[in-house]
């Protein structure tokens, strides 16, 4: 089967925006608020888009069923999470096993969950940096596919780095989505070999 991307979104986009110069197979961007700058990032590389709103179902399986919906109905393969503040569940993830990724800007399992540049410069640390990995029903706990380092400087404010772990996401990103769909992951328990 050729692979064909979904590509979930949230926000701003650039980790989408990385995807789409890469010249990844992106079959349709969702994104779950209305107006994310994202979707205009789609729309002008000329990929189809939707908005499902969770704040307008009542559970999350309605919301995910909706989101199945459109992933299906564009035929997608793989779903990459590119800024998208939502948490999957078992039942969604079930319908494409170890073919969801997300990018998480710290060194899992170091500070996960929100603005985890934030947590690592509040926390002071001197190394922080990126992680890809699989997702599971967990916040940022899945099988990591590929991670990176970043020593912090000496003084650096939070925005640098932050500026400098958003550098590295771009690559990563891109990286890693091609190892999956060129099917070159395989996982065994929480250890994904590269081959
Ligand atoms: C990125 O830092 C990503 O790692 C995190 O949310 C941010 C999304 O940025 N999960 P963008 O929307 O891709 O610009």
């Amino acid at each position: 089967m050729k692979p064909a991307l979904g590509v979930l979104v949230s926000g701003r986009g650039t980790n989408l925006q990385a995807l789409i110069d890469a010249r990844l197979p992106i079959a349709v961007v969702v994104s779950n608020v209305a107006g994310a700058p994202a979707l205009e990032r789609a729309s002008g590389a000329g990929i189809p888009v939707a908005v499902i709103d969770h704040k307008a179902f009542g559970s999350r399986a309605a919301f995910e069923d909706a989101l199945l919906e459109v992933l299906r109905g564009h035929g997608v393969t793989h779903v990459v999470l590119a800024g998208f503040m939502r948490v999957l569940t078992e039942r969604f993830l079930a319908e494409f096993p170890d073919r969801v990724v997300n990018i998480h800007p710290s060194l899992l399992p170091a500070f996960p969950g929100v603005d985890a540049q934030k947590q690592a410069h509040d926390y002071g640390v001197k190394v922080t940096g990126v992680t890809v990995h699989l997702v599971d029903a967990g916040t940022d706990t899945g099988p990591i596919v590929l991670q990176e380092a970043l020593p912090v400087h000496e003084g650096e404010s939070c925005d640098g780095l932050r500026a400098r772990l958003l550098e590295m996401e771009h690559r990563l990103l891109p990286a890693a989505v091609r190892l999956l769909i060129e099917r070159r992951l395989q996982r065994d328990g929480r250890r994904v070999r590269i081959g």
